[in-house]
């Protein structure tokens, strides 16, 4: 299947399966802005989990916090987001629709790149014992193109770094851009917009009154600093992280929850001595790619280095990961220097220093920051997980399923608990029974609706590693048919081992020893 068309299926199967709702439905939605469904909020739940153990459990030198959505509105000017937290937007005078002009511009690089992989899989097919690395290094098309994509990209680079935007303008003529839906070349010039979101406070007017929803939860671990060394008793190197949500005012909202104006981070700000910062930049660009890895295919994965680098940084890469539209930023891992505790500190007046004993003397620590939205996570998690395929001796409608194959520790749902049927009263206590019994210790669904086929097809379809079915053996003997997602083995096991192999699978210190 096309991946544009896995994509389709994919959101309307979160949909349909309660992961994911569009907001406001009812009044035709809101652009840009979803709800989580039961299964959602569970999936969402324990990727914040394995996040978070990660971090703060398995490290001793990090701790957590969980600050609050609206904060000075001086912290936003310190950490530069009033003065440049843009994009550079553009609007189309015939279609009167809005765009992000950079976002223009990298469509071309994407379609040269897609003609040169298009050229690359050609020839594939066409040569035996085909050397891929020498076509890319001879062909002349290819070449072109790839010369063509690079001269681009660093315009653009060039011109996202000098905030020209006109020369973004003159860019988007020479390429002949056009209104991807309209085909219109009739473009107004290009002008930065503010991504953040502002309210008024409602007892001070004007200016001073003004708050910002923040734009990123990092900023409310700087503003800590002082509070977290006084009170926690770490030690440079250390780190403070957070979950919460976020918002932006994204011009081109799309893709699903992959760019929303409304989202939630899992960041994590590591404070160390200044000149060490590149020693742990490589640590945290390798613990975080371990993380990923372990719940992730490493081909989907790869690091990608900043071309432009933001105005806090010194050093920045992307993880991406390859959605159904391409290999895109999931993480950001930034060094960024002294910039926010030194604009903090300079604004506020207040000193964010740290003593260092073995050093005798008081610095601003240099910060890494690892930075990951979990609507993104969730995405991807999602996108690698959803397969449809035909399963072997089955007949009718049972011959194909959908089937989640999330990592078993991720599933919003670890164990499903399924009577044979429903109008024997026996099986029904017994399965009831044996579900008030697990779920203590899971997440388990109780269902005695339909054939049990269209419930092991329900189950695979939200991503369940185990059905646990009660039939009139059950009644005889104690024991249970254990049916795994994946492989649609069964065995049968006592009902007194069912807890103890649900867990061995499932338990997210299955992950957690991976790290
Ligand atoms: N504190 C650094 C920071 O916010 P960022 O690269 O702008 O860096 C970090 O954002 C991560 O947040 C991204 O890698 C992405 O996963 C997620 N993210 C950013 N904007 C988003 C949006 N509009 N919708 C969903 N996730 C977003």
């Amino acid at each position: 299947m096309q991946q544009e068309e896995l994509f389709k299926q994919l959101v309307s199967h979160c949909k349909e399966y309660g992961f994911i709702y569009p907001s406001s439905e009812i009044y035709d939605g809101l652009g840009g802005v979803y709800d989580y469904g039961p299964m959602g909020v569970e999936l969402k739940n324990n990727l914040r989990e394995y996040w978070w153990k990660a971090m703060v459990q398995l490290h001793e030198n990090i701790v957590g916090i969980d600050s609050a959505i609206f904060m000075h509105p001086k912290i936003w000017k310190a950490s530069g987001h009033v003065d440049a937290f843009n994009d550079p937007l553009i609007d189309n005078k015939d279609s009167k629709k809005r765009y992000r002009a950079d976002q223009l511009i990298e469509g071309e690089i994407d379609r040269l790149e897609a003609k040169i992989e298009k050229e690359v899989e050609k020839a594939r097919k066409r040569f035996e014992n085909f050397d891929e690395a020498l076509f890319r290094s001879t062909n002349p098309r290819v070449l072109e193109w790839a010369k063509r994509a690079e001269e681009i990209s660093q315009r653009l680079a060039n011109a996202l770094k000098a905030n020209d935007m006109a020369a973004l303008k003159a860019l988007i003529d020479e390429l002949e851009i056009a209104d991807p839906e309209s085909g219109s070349r009739n473009w107004t010039e290009v002008r930065q917009f503010n991504l953040m979101f502002s309210t008024q406070l409602s007892n001070i007017a004007g200016e001073e009154g003004k708050l910002y929803l923040r734009p990123e939860t990092a900023q409310g671990i700087f503003v800590n600093f002082l509070n977290v060394l006084k009170t926690s008793r770490q030690k440079v190197p250390f780190g403070i992280a957070q979950t919460g949500k976020a918002f932006r005012n994204e011009i081109v909202a799309r893709q699903f929850i992959f760019r929303m104006r409304e989202f939630e981070q899992m960041e994590m700000q590591f404070f160390v001595r200044p000149g060490t910062e590149m020693e742990w930049y490589e640590y945290w660009k390798n613990r975080r790619m371990a993380w990923h890895r372990a719940v992730t295919p490493a081909a989907q994965l790869r690091f990608k280095d900043h071309d432009n680098l933001a105005h806090y940084a010194n050093a920045a890469v992307d993880i991406q990961y390859e959605f159904p539209f391409g290999f895109k930023e999931l993480e950001g891992i930034h060094s960024r220097t002294d910039f926010d505790l030194g604009s903090h500190q300079a604004l506020s007046g207040r000193k964010l220093q740290y003593f260092d004993p073995e050093l005798n003397e008081h610095y601003v620590p240099y910060v890494v920051e690892t930075s990951v939205g979990l609507d993104r996570m969730f995405l991807a998690i999602l996108s690698t997980g959803y397969t449809e395929e035909t399963v072997p001796d089955a007949q009718g409608e049972d011959s194909t399923r959908v089937v989640l194959r999330i990592p078993p520790p991720l599933a919003p749902v670890k164990c499903a608990v399924l009577p044979l049927v429903r109008n024997k009263e026996e099986l029904v206590g017994k399965a009831r029974e044996i579900f008030d019994r697990l779920k203590f210790h899971f997440q388990c669904q109780y269902d005695e609706k339909d054939a049990i086929g269209r419930r092991y097809r329900r189950q695979d379809a939200v991503g369940t590693p185990y059905c646990i079915t009660i039939d009139f053996q059950t009644l005889q003997d104690d024991t249970v048919t254990l049916r795994e997602r994946d492989s649609m083995q069964q065995e049968r096991i006592p009902v007194a081992q069912v807890v103890n192999i649900v867990r061995e699978k499932t338990d997210m210190v299955r992950l957690l020893e991976r790290l």
